[in-house]
């Protein structure tokens, strides 16, 4: 894997980000010894802290499920970033500028570059063109539509020109070629029939709106149709390495900085931007997906409070429930605005008004509200089969609320509903309640057990099959770990190869790399996290961390290599044994055949 970044690079940044303000971010710690602060683990669920972060080695360690690290897997971990982008978060936290681009550009982030580029240019000129004569008629349709001056120009609403090559034209005179404006998606090829192709704009005669991210960069664009005939009503930038729909929200750039608690999320282009011009600038939409957990991540991002206003029909409806998963699972709170007065948010506006609007998200429903409503309206409960269904399902989702507090709220407003007795609904509420507490405990005996005998050790699989080898490999990492003075002497005693298992034979070539490279690196397997997954980086802190009982000295190391070589030839004679013996018994009935035959 290539190195991203540089030696000098993370060595700074390293002694500038203190791993246990990272931490405390998304975990409160308590001190537990004079390096060392527990809380509860964010990786797994526990109700007894078993999570430990160490100030002096800047290291995190969990007791419970493995995970372990430095604040930049813990990071990765936590926010789900890669590697290079753990690492810009923490530089730009401390105020550290990350090595420019020529260290690590490649054609790819230079394509990039170029392509938001050509959409910022592609943009204006859309933009341009709103306001000439040939623009006209779009003009007329938006302002129609209410929007205003003001926010035709917030939103960089433009119009693309209904011949074929407009753009087109515009890029080649920018000096872009044709490679690069086909990467852009800005542009159609059609072949010919001779097979070859010609290059075409691909939005014409549409009202074009810019969607652009929260870093302000234009990444694509939805282009609307002014025709009621047009079977596409809306045409949207292709996926392209700078657009990726599932990533991104409409409107963000705005949103994220808005005064109120809560972003709300809709469906349209439109509706966003009605919404913005009437005062509701938390608005933003997914761009005609169902959401994402990548778009529920950028969500959580700047709120923790999400509304859904999705239309008011069966789809819409589908796309909540959809929605609230993806939400609910990262924690945020949800609540559900039910629409009433048209068809979406920017009917609604232009036909009651902004506070009309208003008390429609002030009376939003909780997301569990709307999960239930959404089971009552299944049934009919006045028929007493149906009414026992009900119940079922209404109980099923009842027991899944976590919080005791909230769950008795909601049972007893859902009795009353069923026309249930008190009595009733904790007794059918218990029974879930139990079984799903024997469930867990079912499952976490399962886990434990295979822990135990080594199964599902995904980390290092061969571990158990190999235990006194893997053992004596480990021994010899810490050796490296703590000493890494000594890794030329056993390198030259013992070469990877002589490794039983794949993982400890991994770690110990990454390690004798990185001490060669940075001999005075004092702590080598901190620079390890470049090359290993964050779940890796657990089990190879865990060797950090029992660095401790290493005295490093030669009678310990020799040891250790002369068990691995001994394991070693134990395992590779069984494998050739195997056969051996095989070879052996056929020679003797054969020969026992030919005596037969004579
Ligand atoms: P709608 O069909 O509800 O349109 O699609 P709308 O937002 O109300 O648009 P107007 O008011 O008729 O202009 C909702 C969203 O779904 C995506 C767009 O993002 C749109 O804003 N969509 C819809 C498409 O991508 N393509 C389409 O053909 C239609
Ligand atoms: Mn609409």
């Amino acid at each position: 894997m290539a190195q991203f970044f540089g030696e000098e690079f993370l060595h700074e940044l390293r002694s500038r980000v203190d791993i246990v303000s990272v931490v405390e971010q998304y975990v409160t710690l308590k001190r537990s010894s004079s390096s060392s602060m527990v809380g509860l683990c964010p990786f797994h669920n526990e109700k007894t802290p078993s999570f430990h972060v160490d100030g002096q080695k800047q290291l995190f360690y969990c007791f419970g499920c493995g995970a372990g690290g430095d604040a930049i897997t813990f990071l990765m971990k936590m926010q789900n970033m890669s590697y290079p982008e753990a690492v810009t978060f923490l530089a730009e936290s401390v105020g550290m500028t990350v090595p420019t681009r020529d260290t690590f550009d490649s054609e790819i982030t230079q394509l990039r570059k170029t392509i938001l580029e050509m959409n910022k240019k592609a943009a204006r000129f859309f933009h341009e063109c709103l306001f000439r004569p040939e623009g006209q008629k779009a003009l007329e349709y938006i302002t129609r539509r209410g929007l205003s001056k003001n926010t035709l120009i917030r939103f960089g609403i433009g119009y693309s020109p209904a011949g074929w090559t407009g753009l087109y034209e515009k890029l080649r005179e920018w000096g872009y070629k044709d490679e690069q404006i086909k990467a852009s998606g800005l542009v159609i090829t059609p072949q010919k029939n001779d097979g070859r192709s010609r290059i075409f704009d691909r939005f014409r005669d549409r009202v074009m709106f810019p969607i652009i991210d929260a870093n302000g960069n234009v990444i694509g664009f939805g282009g609307r149709s002014m025709d009621p005939n047009d079977p596409a009503k809306y045409l949207n930038s292709p996926e392209v390495i700078t657009f990726r729909k599932g990533n991104n929200l409409y409107a963000l750039n705005y949103a994220k900085s808005t005064k109120k608690d809560c972003l709300i999320l809709c469906e349209g282009y439109m509706d966003v931007i009605a919404m913005h011009q009437a005062g509701f600038d938390n608005a933003v939409a997914g761009l005609g997906t169902a959401l994402t957990p990548e778009q529920g991540r950028l969500l959580k991002k700047y709120t923790d409070r999400v509304v859904l206003c999705y239309d008011n029909d069966e789809a819409g409806r589908k796309a909540t429930q959809r929605s609230m998963q993806v939400l609910s699972s990262l924690d945020l709170n949800v609540r559900v605005l039910t629409l009433r007065g048209g068809k979406d948010p920017d009917e609604i506006i232009k036909n009651e008004g902004r506070a009309f609007f208003q008390a429609l998200v002030d009376g939003s429903e909780t997301g569990m509200d709307f999960r239930l409503n959404e089971i009552f309206r299944k049934y009919d409960l006045s028929i007493d089969s149906q009414r026992v269904q009900c119940s079922n399902e209404v109980f099923d989702l009842l027991a899944s609320i976590r919080q005791d507090a909230q769950r008795e709220i909601y049972a007893s407003r859902a009795g009353k509903r069923l026309e249930l007795t008190d009595e009733t609904v904790k007794r059918e509420l218990n029974r879930r309640l139990r079984n799903l507490e024997r469930l867990r405990k079912k499952q976490q005996e399962k886990e434990e057990s295979n822990k135990l005998r080594g199964v599902g050790d995904r980390i290092n699989p061969q571990r158990m099959t190999y235990l006194r080898a893997a053992r004596a490999e480990e021994d010899l990492i810490s050796v490296l770990l703590a000493f890494p003075e000594k890794a030329e002497k056993i390198a030259a005693q013992l070469p990877p190869e002589e490794f039983v298992t794949d993982f400890n034979r991994r770690v110990y070539m990454a390690l004798l790399e990185q001490i060669r490279q940075n001999p005075t690196a004092s702590e080598p397997g901190l620079l390890l996290t470049q090359y290993f997954q964050p779940d890796e980086m657990g089990r190879i802190v865990s060797f950090i961390s029992s660095c401790e009982a290493i005295r490093g000295d030669e009678k310990e190391i020799l040891r250790a290599i002369e068990v691995l070589k001994e394991e070693k030839t134990k395992i590779d004679r069984r494998a050739a044994g195997g056969d051996d013996a095989f070879a052996a018994n056929l020679e003797r009935l054969r020969n026992k055949r030919k005596e037969a035959k004579e």
